[in-house]
């Protein structure tokens, strides 16, 4: 199980100055919508500056008709990033039509899609997409397995039964970690360490417990020790 660590700081400096506190470690680190849009693609370079062992994760979420899609996802791997996701809810012929277009690349990134997001409860999903969280997931982990992605974004308690239906070669990425039973913020369906290893979740994502903490170091350090 790998760790990735979630850049979402109120300013660059903050994100950066994380960056390197923890640039001795084999981490991954999540740009997300907040970053990107603030400090532009420059902060991969910037990471990658500082650690060039750094792999990064642009989580983007991409969502729109299949041929915008694409052209995003090849503009993403231009980047140079390692990993980069879709909304699975995008639809199959979406995913296919990316999987398609980075086949003519060398090297492209790693490709996940997210099912559901950690933030939702049983009730608010529901409203949405009119069936449990555990069965939809499923679905759309199967959706996007048969599209050629490389894996899904999940919460803990999904990863098991996603692996199960697909592969088990099939990489789940679970945000919502708490790893010591921290707070759970806005998030719904939070899992510690402990319950992602049962789960065989590949890559936990983790932002507020570390980044929140007074010693982000010894968190990391923590952590990394009970992988
Ligand atoms: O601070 P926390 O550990 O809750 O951060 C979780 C991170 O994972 C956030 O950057 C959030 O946008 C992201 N994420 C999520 N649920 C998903 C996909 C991404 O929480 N399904």
């Amino acid at each position: 199980m790998k760790l990735c660590v979630a850049l979402d700081m109120a300013t660059k400096k903050q994100n950066l100055n994380l960056a390197k506190k923890l640039k001795e470690y084999d981490i991954w680190l999540k740009i997300g919508f907040r970053s990107y849009i603030r400090d532009t693609n420059i902060i991969l370079q910037e990471l990658k500056n500082i650690n060039e062992n750094f792999k990064i994760f642009l989580d983007l979420k991409l969502h729109d008709i299949p041929n915008t899609m694409a052209d995003a996802a090849c503009e993403i791997a231009s980047l140079g990033v390692d990993m980069f996701n879709v909304h699975a809810s995008s639809g199959k012929v979406a995913m296919q039509t990316v999987m398609q277009r980075l086949k003519q690349i060398k090297n492209p990134p790693l490709v996940l899609a997210v099912t559901a997001l950690t933030s939702f409860d049983q009730k608010g999903f529901y409203e949405i997409y009119h069936e449990d969280i555990q069965t939809k997931a499923i679905k759309f982990a199967k959706d996007s397995y048969e599209s050629g992605l490389d894996g899904v974004v999940c919460s803990a308690y999904e990863s098991k039964a996603i692996k199960e239906n697909t592969d088990k070669n099939f990489i789940t990425l679970s945000p919502g970690i708490r790893p010591f039973g921290e707070d759970k913020d806005d998030q719904k369906r939070v899992a510690t360490i402990d319950l992602a290893k049962k789960e065989l979740v590949d890559f936990i994502v983790v932002g507020r417990a570390i980044y929140n903490s007074n010693e982000p170091q010894k968190v990391v350090q923590k952590i990394i020790e009970s992988l």
